[in-house]
């Protein structure tokens, strides 16, 4: 079958929206008509090069829909079924699947090729193959996809929210009550307010935070962050550093959790510093992989017992978690409906992008026309 897509060719190029060839489904993949896709950074990373894909490659690894074929051997879904997709696939029973790190499962080795787990592709174009982003290719009015990055959700979720616990929400959330395990009464500290970090503000919040403090240069930002349970926030890391002095008796921050969209030598200090000793710094922003981006004084770290660890869709096991953050979500513990700040036709991604670089939105979804 032929779908829309938007396809990236290269480093530094624009989205091409195109029309690519489809394959029907083979053994354990389905066939999925994407209704929404969120507007993440780490897809921008593609176009910098600041995530290395196999090129070329359809974008997307937030979205939602509906299952509308299964290919032979499929257990976990069934046509009609509403889905959101992980983006990282989970096969239940490798080393880290068997112990609860699904996030980290062996399948995600190749979500940056797009295959599937056969090692073929099932976009292609002109005779040339596409992978799809993470194994999936949210960028797509359709696609082929495993069943193992399928979590099947409620009927009754509108999927252009919903959407977007497939990335951000857990990643954020994640970063907060497990990477970091935000205890009650921490004070917490987090850098970089866009779609990740506004949910590491909704998780530390949750997990019972005296103080949320949110760090970002731009005001809308520090706006949804004060809304969504930001306790106080700053438009720089000095002034995080002055504010944490005074609220901890210069002790410092329990946890500090580094969410911009490209990571630096100096954010990274700035959050070790922040941090008391025995303390905690999660770093789940992205970084040029060439650049050593984490340069600190190793005699503090061992003489303060600083932690310093990075974190994957927020250390969360998807096929669990994905449920249970819509489940908060339904019960209003958890804010959806605010991160979505304008909503786009596909034909609209690379404005999309341009606003997300622009600072305008906290999370930027594609609605799918069909
Ligand atoms: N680890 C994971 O599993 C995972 C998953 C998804 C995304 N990510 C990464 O998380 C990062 C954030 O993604 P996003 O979609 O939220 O990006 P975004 O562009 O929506 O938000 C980034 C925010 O950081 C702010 N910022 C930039 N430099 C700053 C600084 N020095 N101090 C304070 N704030 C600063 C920007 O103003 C912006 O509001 C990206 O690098 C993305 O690739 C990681
Ligand atoms: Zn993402
Ligand atoms: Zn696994």
């Amino acid at each position: 079958m032929k779908t829309k897509a938007a396809v990236l060719w290269g480093v530094h190029q624009d989205w091409d929206v195109i029309e690519v060839d489809l394959d029907p489904p083979k053994d354990g993949e389905v066939l999925i008509r994407f209704e929404a896709a969120g507007l993440c950074h780490s897809d921008e990373h593609l176009r910098h090069g600041d995530l290395v894909p196999r090129f070329p490659i359809v974008g997307g690894h937030e979205g939602a829909g509906v299952i509308e074929e299964v290919g032979p051997g499929v257990t976990r879904v069934k046509p009609g079924d509403h889905v959101v997709c992980s983006f990282i696939p989970s096969c239940g029973h490798c080393r880290f699947c068997s112990t609860g790190h699904q996030n980290l499962c062996d399948m995600g080795a190749t979500i940056m090729d797009g295959c599937l787990p056969d090692g073929t592709y099932r976009f292609h174009y002109q005779g040339q193959d596409l992978g799809g982003l993470c194994m999936l290719g949210t960028f797509s009015q359709y696609a082929v996809i495993s069943e193992a990055s399928c979590v099947k959700v409620d009927d009754d979720f509108d999927l252009s929210t919903a959407v977007l616990v497939g990335c951000g929400v857990p990643t954020g959330w994640g970063s907060a009550v497990h990477a970091a395990e935000v205890e009650p009464g921490d004070t917490v500290v987090i850098y970089g307010i866009g779609g990740i970090g506004i949910n590491a503000v909704q998780g530390a919040h949750f997990a019972g935070a005296k103080e949320v403090i949110a760090v970002d240069p731009l005001s809308n930002k520090r706006e949804m962050a004060s809304q969504l349970g930001a306790t106080h926030t700053v438009s720089s890391a000095e002034e995080a550093a002055t504010l944490i002095g005074d609220l901890t008796r210069g002790v410092g921050a329990d946890k500090a959790i580094v969410t911009v969209d490209i990571v630096n030598e100096a954010v990274v200090q700035a959050g070790f510093n922040a941090i008391r000793k025995g303390g905690t710094m999660v770093i789940t922003g992205l970084a040029d992989p060439s650049k050593y981006t984490v340069q600190l004084p190793g005699a503090v770290m061992t003489l303060f017992e600083k932690t310093v660890k990075g974190t994957l869709f927020g250390s969360s096991n998807p096929v669990y978690e994905i449920g249970k953050l819509l489940d908060l979500y339904r019960a209003g513990l958890l804010k959806l409906d605010e991160l979505v700040t304008k909503t786009y036709t596909l034909d609209e991604i690379n404005q999309g992008y341009q606003d997300l670089l622009d600072g305008k939105n906290i999370r930027g979804v594609i609605i799918h026309e069909h």
